[in-house]
């Protein structure tokens, strides 16, 4: 291998990929309880953060370079502006993957298309990313075409090209604007700092910003890795914009902040205070104050790493917004599980290895091309790659870095599935039965609902209720705790066993009780009903749920809420119990009510999983 940097580089990168894949077999297979540190209180973590805020962000460079480049025809930066568009059609392409990893059912991400809301602030995101994908793909379309046989295609699409751009710059002008608008609806939950009404037009000129620093690392990093020198007559400039934008952008925010009077915030020392002062050094005050001194913009090392600190102020930036300016509303440290980690790394590995395989074979950069065209006619040529003797490829070159990275993927993957987490999906939940003196806790774990027996007891009619709720029960039982049959919390349960069925019955003499004497074929849907045998022993008198038919008892959550919500909702427009808010979720999924605190006062401890035997 002749460019040993680049073959360890893209190894390293499929040893990421491979990880991030075992990690999303475990996702989908198991769920994201499993496969991430989230919680009901933070559902936002780094997929969001990062793969989907930060994800857009550094897309940016393309719709600015696009522009510079098209619409203020600064043809100077026309080298950039290739590169920055295929950046932004992965980042893309990427933010959409990482949003599969995060939906709850990521098999529904197609609903926007057909069920419009349009006053959500996601229906706007979830538009602008497919169409500005699309639009990205259009862009980006032509260098590759040219490569192939469509060759009236690329013409078509070549002569569409500017109006295609300008559409590309709208929607993304849109679309970097409505990442905001999703912080402008939780006013109470975004700390200060980062929460304006400005919020939009600040998510746009960071943008920006970020754009243009994003395409100077860029455009390093790959200088660095194909050994080339540097273009720096185009990054010089670009840091010259990037100075002004910068600096633009730290008065925007400051002004903002002094109008809302939340100057003071900054310096208080809090958490959020040191977070945010970090961010704005990292992001605009170092960058633009140095990018703005000459001697700085002619040091390729400088440039370098002033656009990393100030990409990776802006990707802060944006898992700040999203995540961490939450905290103090949400009082609810989140810390990524390593199996979130390998997703990020592992989608950023994948999209880097795409980009660089585009552009050593498609003319994204021209200079990029020939140089690695060049380096490949010479490896074909001077290998003997087959051996007549032997009957086989030796292979080299391409053969040979092929077969380490795709060891290396595969060795990654079998690492990555034995060490990650296997702990059982969360839809397979055991319920945990009710505890308590009078009152009962009912679920696993923190979640819980207050319930208080003795008064529905009472409510319902005392001694002659038990019925409405308790509708089966085991032999010789009253009051069968609704646990021991529905035993999940979201999944249903078979309560039948045949074999012990069969037992009980006399073995093989049983089978005509069930499944009838002149009954050739025994299949399911044709047994006698649970309740012909079972209507005494089992069901109570006269129950709410009359039926006993069949063998699958509905889960936990479905028992409870078919259960209770009717009656809720009917006695809430029941004068006499003046409880207009009965049937609502929070009548029994909001801690603090009156029942709870008493109940605490006595059972200190019981809050905590596991506290009341
Ligand atoms: C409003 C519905 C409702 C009514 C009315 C009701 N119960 Fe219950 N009962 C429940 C629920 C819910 C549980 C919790 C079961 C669980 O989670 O496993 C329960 C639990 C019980 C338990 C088991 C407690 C334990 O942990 O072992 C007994 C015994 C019981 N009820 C008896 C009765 C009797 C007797 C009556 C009639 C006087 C009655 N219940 C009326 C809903 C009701
Ligand atoms: C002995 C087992 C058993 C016990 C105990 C039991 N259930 Fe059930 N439950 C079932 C079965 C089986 C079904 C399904 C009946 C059918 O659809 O034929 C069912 C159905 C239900 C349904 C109807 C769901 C629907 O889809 O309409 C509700 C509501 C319900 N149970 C609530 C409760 C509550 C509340 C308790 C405790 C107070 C309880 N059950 C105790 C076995 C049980
Ligand atoms: C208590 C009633 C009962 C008795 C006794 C009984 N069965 Fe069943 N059988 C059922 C029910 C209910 C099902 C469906 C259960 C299921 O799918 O899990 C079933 C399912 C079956 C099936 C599978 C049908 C399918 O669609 O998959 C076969 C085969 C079968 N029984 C054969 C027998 C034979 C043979 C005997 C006698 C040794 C027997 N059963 C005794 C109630 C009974
Ligand atoms: C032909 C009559 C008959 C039918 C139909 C029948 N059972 Fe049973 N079932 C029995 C007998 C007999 C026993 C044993 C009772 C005992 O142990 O005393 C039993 C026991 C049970 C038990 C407790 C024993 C255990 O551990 O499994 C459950 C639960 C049960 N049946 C559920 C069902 C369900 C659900 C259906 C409908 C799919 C059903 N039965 C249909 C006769 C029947
Ligand atoms: C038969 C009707 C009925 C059923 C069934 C019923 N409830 Fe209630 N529930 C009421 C009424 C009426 C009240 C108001 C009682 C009061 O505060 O005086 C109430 C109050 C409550 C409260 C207190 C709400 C508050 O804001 O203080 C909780 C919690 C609750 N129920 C939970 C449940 C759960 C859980 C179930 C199912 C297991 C259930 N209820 C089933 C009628 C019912
Ligand atoms: C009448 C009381 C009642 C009402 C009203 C109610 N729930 Fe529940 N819910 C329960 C009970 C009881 C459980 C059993 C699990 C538990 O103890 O947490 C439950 C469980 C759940 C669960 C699964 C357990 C968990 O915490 O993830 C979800 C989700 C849920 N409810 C959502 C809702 C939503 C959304 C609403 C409003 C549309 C609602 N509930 C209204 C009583 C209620």
């Amino acid at each position: 291998m002749e460019n040993r940097r680049l073959f360890l580089f893209k190894g390293f990168m499929w040893v990421l990929a491979g990880l991030a894949a075992a990690v999303a077999v475990l996702r989908f297979a198991l769920g994201l309880g499993v496969s991430t540190a989230l919680s009901d209180t933070t559902p936002w973590g780094l997929w969001i953060g990062f793969d989907v805020m930060g994800g857009v962000a550094l897309a940016a460079g393309g719709f600015v370079m696009a522009a510079v480049v098209h619409v203020f025809h600064q043809e100077r930066y026309h080298a950039a502006a290739r590169p920055a568009i295929l950046t932004a059609f992965l980042g893309y392409g990427a933010v959409a993957v990482g949003l599969l990893f995060d939906l709850g059912l990521p098999w529904n991400i197609w609903h926007p298309i057909i069920f419009w809301n349009p006053r959500s602030p996601l229906f706007e995101v979830a538009w602008c990313v497919m169409l500005y994908l699309t639009v990205l793909a259009l862009e980006i379309a032509p260098v590759i075409l040219v490569k192939t046989p469509f060759q009236k295609l690329h013409g078509l699409l070549s002569r569409l090209a500017l109006p295609i751009m300008i559409l590309g710059i709208m929607l993304s002008t849109l679309h970097q604007s409505s990442l905001g608008s999703l912080l402008l609806i939780m006013p109470f939950r975004v700390h200060p700092l980062w929460y304006s009404h400005l919020l939009p037009e600040l998510f746009f000129v960071s943008a920006i910003c970020l754009g243009l620093s994003m395409v100077m690392l860029e455009s390093s990093v790959t200088s660095w890795l194909y050994k080339r020198e540097p273009e720096m007559e185009m990054l010089s400039g670009l840091a010259r914009l990037a100075s002004f934008a910068l600096a633009f952008y730290f008065l925007f925010k400051m002004v903002d902040l002094a109008i809302q009077h939340k100057l003071g915030l900054i310096f208080d020392g809090s958490w959020p205070s040191s977070l945010f002062i970090i961010e704005m050094l990292l992001s605009a005050v170092i960058p633009a104050v140095l990018f703005a001194i000459p001697a700085v913009r002619r040091s390729s090392k400088a440039l370098w790493f002033l656009a990393a600190c100030s990409v990776g102020g802006f990707v802060l930036d944006r898992i700040n917004a999203s995540g961490l300016s939450q905290v103090w509303a949400t009082r609810n440290f989140y810390f990524p599980a390593w199996t979130e980690f390998a997703i990020s790394l592992g989608i950023v590995s994948a999209c880097v290895l795409v980009f660089l395989f585009i552009e050593e074979h498609f003319p994204v950069d021209p200079h990029a091309l020939e140089q690695t065209e060049a380096e490949r006619k010479k490896q074909e040529s001077a290998l003997p790659a087959f051996a007549p003797f032997a009957q086989v490829w030796l292979g080299e070159g391409w053969r040979k870095s092929a077969r380490v990275y795709s060891f290396l993927f595969v060795l990654a993957m079998a690492f990555g599935l034995t060490v990650a987490p296997k702990t059982e999906p969360v839809l397979q939940m055991p319920a945990k039965r009710a505890v308590g003196a009078d009152i009962l806790r009912m679920g696993p774990g923190p979640r819980y609902v207050y319930f208080d027996h003795k008064k529905h007891q009472d409510e319902a009619g005392g001694d002659k209720s038990c019925c409405i709720c308790h509708h089966l029960h085991q032999k010789g039982d009253v009051g069968t705790p609704c646990v021991v049959c529905h035993q999940k919390m979201f999944l249903p349960t078979n309560i039948f066993n045949h074999e012990a069925h069969v037992a009980a019955l006399n073995g093989k003499a049983s089978c005509a009780l069930c499944h009838g004497e002149a009954e050739p074929v025994k299949v399911a849907p044709l047994a006698k009903k649970c309740s012909e045998c079972h209507e005494k022993d089992f069901m109570a008198q006269n129950p709410a749920v009359k039926v006993f038919d069949s063998k699958w008892a509905p889960s936990y959550k479905d028992a409870m809420h078919k259960m209770c919500i009717p009656c809720h909702e009917e006695k809430a427009k029941d004068p006499k119990v003046n409880q207009p808010n009965l049937g609502r979720c929070g009548a029994c999924h909001d801690s603090g009510t009156a029942t709870e605190k008493a109940y605490l006062a006595k059972f200190p401890d019981s809050s905590k999983p596991g506290g009341v035997k």
